[in-house]
């Protein structure tokens, strides 16, 4: 006898479910978390830094608030200088803390080497936060080359570049911390989003492979993904309709940086903000969306 259409909906549907809860099982499994607790230093009389890219709009802005709050000296990057000047001076009022600008375009690389080299000199960086990014909208082919060059140079080279940077002094002091600011777009191959995907996918596996060389240093490192995040993000993205999006995507950058800080001192690893971004990002896993995506999207 055949199969009615409700008999074969609810085979599918079945099979979605369990694929689902597999996925989440063998997430939940493969997690990392660092061990033993991770404290920040607050020594008395020694100012600890706090290097933050992209701190002049969304996600890099509220760090650099958060971090200032909890008595952290500040380096800002980012290129709009003005901003970057007037957020240092309301912390600096604020919280009484001393924040140093460095305006910098992060894709050129005498501007890195200059980042990089001002933290390979300090003796007293806490922590960095590779933040600074943008998406695309294109579809790979038609877009221009540059921006996508510029993309791998900003997402990847320049965070590990600045990780490289950063290291040594945190090893010898045996403490520090690295957030790198990755994406739930690493879980996915979607299209329009190729090398944005790809750029952040780096991040999360060189972040895993990086703590695994860091297990007992005292460092902690971190690939922060966030999903839709109020911020100047997708205003400056080409045929992007942000009211279309449900709001219950959405999170704000308060929840996203306060879940990274507090994941820090738990061990995430990988950490993605928000109960259902965690859940979006297993079905990215799952590649069944990427399927489907790939499909209606294109
Ligand atoms: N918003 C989201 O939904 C979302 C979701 C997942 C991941 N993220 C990631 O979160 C990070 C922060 O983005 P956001 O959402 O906070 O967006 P945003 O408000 O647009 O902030 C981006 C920051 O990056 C800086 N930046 C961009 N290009 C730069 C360059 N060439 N050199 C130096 N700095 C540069 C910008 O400063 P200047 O323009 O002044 O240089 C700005 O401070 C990005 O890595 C993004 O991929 C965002």
């Amino acid at each position: 006898m055949g199969m009615t259409t409700r008999n074969r909906d609810g085979l599918w549907l079945g099979v979605g479910l369990a694929g689902i809860a597999l996925a989440l099982a063998i997430g939940q499994s493969q997690k990392r978390r660092a061990r033993g607790a991770w404290e920040w230093s607050g020594n008395a009389g020694q100012s600890n830094v706090a290097c933050v890219t992209g701190a002049s709009s969304g996600i890099g802005l509220c760090f650099a608030q958060k971090l200032a709050a909890r008595k952290h000296d500040l380096i800002l990057v980012a290129r709009r200088e003005e901003r970057l000047r007037s957020v240092a001076q309301e912390l600096q009022d604020k919280h009484g803390v001393s924040v140093e600008v460095i305006a910098a375009d992060l894709t050129k690389t005498a501007d890195l080497e200059r980042v990089a080299a001002r933290l390979e000199v300090l003796d007293n960086l806490e922590v960095l936060i590779n933040n600074a990014g943008f998406g695309v909208t294109e579809r790979f082919a038609n877009s221009d080359v540059d921006k996508q060059i510029d993309m791998v140079t900003l997402h990847a080279t320049a965070s590990m570049w600045l990780t490289h940077a950063a290291l040594p002094g945190m090893l010898a002091r045996h403490h520090g911390a690295i957030i790198n600011v990755s994406s739930v777009a690493a879980f996915f191959t979607l299209p329009r989003n190729v090398n944005y995907s790809a750029t952040k996918a780096y991040l999360n596996v060189f972040t895993t492979a990086l703590h695994s060389e860091l297990i007992g240093s005292g460092v902690r490192v971190q690939a922060l993904c966030p999903g839709f995040t109020h911020t100047e993000f997708h205003s400056k993205l080409e045929n992007f309709r942000k009211n279309g999006l449900p709001e219950v995507l959405w999170m704000n950058a308060d929840q996203v940086v306060n879940g990274s800080l507090d994941a820090l001192e738990s061990g995430d690893v990988i950490y993605v903000p928000g109960a259902l971004n965690k859940f979006i990002a297993q079905l990215g896993r799952t590649g069944i969306l990427n399927t489907i995506a790939a499909r209606v999207m294109r």
